[in-house]
């Protein structure tokens, strides 16, 4: 009845990057956020689902006083290739003006999801904006988008874990993972 770690992870095929490595990561960026935007306060714009870990473990690093807002973005029906029809979840009271902006996302991939993001941002007239992404697929970018804080550049292969699902399963796996092609 009750699935350990051990049973989630042997549906992969191979770890790409482990627990340890990725808050040794993450710990690293959270300190270039914070020297970035010393004496600012932060306004986080942080991207649901996928992000919850990534954005829980860098925040509770940053050393600045901070503002978080979540928003959701969806462009997968279920599968591993985006759907290109981005659906979005914004706070209807979201109001960035004059505000430092850090956007934070799990994956940019095609970047379409954040470029987006970005724009609707900048409508705001934000003070600045800067965007952090836990993954980055270079090969895949069909927009450019720019992204100042990157944990790991990563070949095109779909990844689970950290926060990252397939079918909205593997999210809670402490590490990013490939699946096992039958998963
Ligand atoms: P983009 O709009 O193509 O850049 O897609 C960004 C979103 O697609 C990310 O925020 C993820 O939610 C999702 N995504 C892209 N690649 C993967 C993957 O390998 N695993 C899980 N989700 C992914
Ligand atoms: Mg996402």
């Amino acid at each position: 009845m009750s699935q350990t770690t051990t049973g989630i992870l042997s549906d992969l095929e191979r770890v790409l990057v482990d627990a340890d490595t990725i808050q040794e990561r993450v710990s690293a960026l959270a300190h270039e956020v914070s020297r970035d935007f010393t004496g600012c306060t932060l306004s986080v714009v942080a991207i649901m689902d996928g992000g919850l870990f990534f954005v829980a473990d860098l925040l509770r690093e940053i050393d600045l006083p901070m503002r978080l807002h979540t928003l959701s973005a969806s462009s997968y029906q279920g599968g591993k290739e985006t759907s290109g029809d981005l659906k979005l979840t914004w706070p209807p009271d979201l109001d960035l003006a004059g505000q430092h902006v850090l956007l934070l996302d799990d994956i940019l991939d095609t970047g379409i999801t954040l470029s987006a993001i970005q724009a609707r941002i900048l409508e705001q007239n934000p003070a600045s904006l800067r965007t952090g992404v836990l993954l980055s697929k270079k090969r895949r970018r069909i927009r450019e988008v720019p992204a100042e804080y990157v944990g790991f550049e990563i070949e095109d292969e779909f990844v689970v874990g950290y926060g990252m699902d397939y079918q909205g399963r593997f999210r809670n796996l402490p590490c990013i993972g490939i699946l096992r092609p039958t998963s």
